[in-house]
C-alpha cells in the first residue's frame, strides 16, 4: 500500500506540473483529494489493515495528503499572481501621471475682437454679422461703388463662380465689412436708430509682409436723426479711452470712399510712445499717430439703396483693421505670425 501511495504522489506531481490554469488545478484536486479521489480511496482501504500497519500507513497517508494540499494551494496562489501581473501589464506604467487634457487658448485676434465687442457693447452698439461669400450687389453696388471702380478689379478681389444652375449673380469673398452696413439697414426689423458694429474676416488679393489675403475688420454704423461727424469723433474718443484705459486723441484726415461723404482716414494718438525711452517709438515710428482705418458720413446714395430717407436720417460709418490692433495690443512683430497657426506662438496667449 505504501508503494501505491508513493505512486499516487508521483502521479500527482507529474500532473501538477502540466496544470496551467485554475480549472485544471481544481480537477486535479478532485482527482486526488475529492470524495472519489485516489488518495481518499486509499485511506478507505485502511480499515482492512492491522493496527500497526494502519498506524504507519496512516502517518504516511497524512503526510502525502498534506503535501498534495499544500502543493495545490501553492500553485493556486502562483496562478492568481500570474493573472494579476498579466492584468497589470496591460497598462504601461501605473505610476505614470495621467495625461493632461490639452486646453486650447484663444487666438490673439479672438481676444482683440472680444475686447472690442465688449467696449462697443457698453457704448450701446449691437454686434452684427454677415457672410464671407457676399453678393457683389452688397459688397459694391449698394455701397455706391461704381462698376468701373478699381476695387472691382480681379487684381483686388476674389470672385466666386456661382454653382451650376444658380443664377449668374456676382459673388465675391467680401473685400470689407461694409456690406454688413447694407444688410443691417435693409433688415426691416431694424429701422433707425441703428447702432451696430460688425467684426469679421475680409479678403483681398494682397500678400506681403504687412498684407495678408485674409484679414479682419470691424465695421461701425450709427444712423439716426441729426447724427453728425461730431458724433463720430466723440464715439471714437470714447472708444479709445475705454479700450486703452486712458484718453487718447483722435484725428480725422480728409479721404475718399464712395460710400461716405465726407470721408476720412482716422488716426489715434499712439498709446505706446512713452515706451520710446528717448529713442523713436517703434510702434508709430515716431509719427505719434496710429492709423485706424476709414470713416465718414453715410452717403445719401447708400441710404437710397437700402430704402432709408436721407432727408430724415444721417449716419456715420467706420471700418478699421483689427489685425493691426491685436498686433499693437500684444506686441506681435509680424502680421503673418497671426495666420501661420504655429502653436508655439499661439500658446503665448493663454487667457
Ligand atoms: N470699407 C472701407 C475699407 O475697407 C473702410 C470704411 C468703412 C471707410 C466705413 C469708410 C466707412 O477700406
Amino acid at each position: 500500500m505504501i508503494d501505491r501511495l508513493l505512486q499516487e504522489q508521483a502521479a500527482f506531481e507529474a500532473a501538477l506540473s502540466a496544470v496551467d490554469d485554475e480549472d485544471g488545478l481544481y480537477r486535479l484536486q478532485v482527482a486526488f483529494l475529492g470524495k472519489k479521489g485516489s488518495i481518499t480511496g486509499l485511506s478507505k482501504q485502511m480499515g482492512a489493515l492491522s493496527p500497526a500497519e494502519r498506524k504507519s500507513l496512516g502517518a504516511e497517508l497524512n503526510r502525502v495528503k498534506d503535501a498534495i494540499a499544500a502543493a495545490i494551494e501553492g500553485r493556486r496562489v502562483a496562478l492568481l499572481d500570474a493573472a494579476r501581473s498579466r492584468d497589470l501589464a496591460r497598462v504601461e506604467d501605473l505610476t505614470m501621471p495621467p495625461l493632461q487634457a490639452p486646453i486650447g487658448t484663444l487666438h490673439p485676434l479672438t481676444l482683440a475682437r472680444r475686447a472690442l465687442e465688449k467696449t462697443f457693447r457698453r457704448m450701446g452698439f449691437d454686434v452684427a454679422e454677415g457672410p464671407h461669400v457676399e453678393h457683389g450687389a452688397y459688397n459694391f453696388d449698394a455701397l455706391n461703388i461704381a462698376a468701373n471702380h478699381p476695387a472691382r478689379d480681379m487684381q483686388d478681389t476674389f470672385f466666386v463662380r456661382p454653382r451650376a444652375g444658380q443664377p449668374p449673380t456676382e459673388l465675391v469673398l467680401r473685400t470689407h465689412t461694409s456690406p454688413v452696413q447694407v444688410r443691417t439697414m435693409l433688415d426691416g426689423g431694424r429701422p433707425p436708430p441703428i447702432r451696430v458694429i460688425a467684426p469679421g474676416t475680409v479678403f483681398r488679393v494682397d500678400d506681403d509682409a504687412t498684407h495678408s489675403p485674409m484679414f479682419h475688420q470691424i465695421e461701425g454704423l450709427y444712423v439716426d436723426r441729426g447724427v453728425t461727424m461730431a458724433d463720430l469723433k466723440a464715439t471714437l474718443l470714447q472708444f479709445t479711452s475705454a479700450f486703452f484705459g486712458r484718453s487718447l486723441a483722435v484725428r480725422l484726415r480728409p479721404s475718399y470712399f464712395p460710400f461716405v461723404e465726407p470721408g476720412a482716414e482716422c488716426d489715434m494718438q499712439c498709446p505706446f510712445c512713452q515706451r520710446a525711452r528717448g529713442g523713436v517709438c517703434a510702434v508709430c515710428k515716431g509719427s505719434g499717430w496710429i492709423e485706424l482705418g476709414g470713416a465718414g458720413m453715410v452717403h445719401p446714395a447708400v441710404f437710397e439703396a437700402v430704402g432709408i430717407d436721407p432727408e430724415i436720417y444721417t449716419g456715420w460709418a467706420f471700418g478699421f483693421g483689427i489685425d493691426r490692433m491685436a498686433m499693437l495690443m500684444y506686441e506681435i512683430p509680424d502680421l503673418r505670425l497671426m495666420f501661420d497657426g504655429d502653436v508655439r506662438f499661439l500658446r503665448g496667449f493663454a487667457g
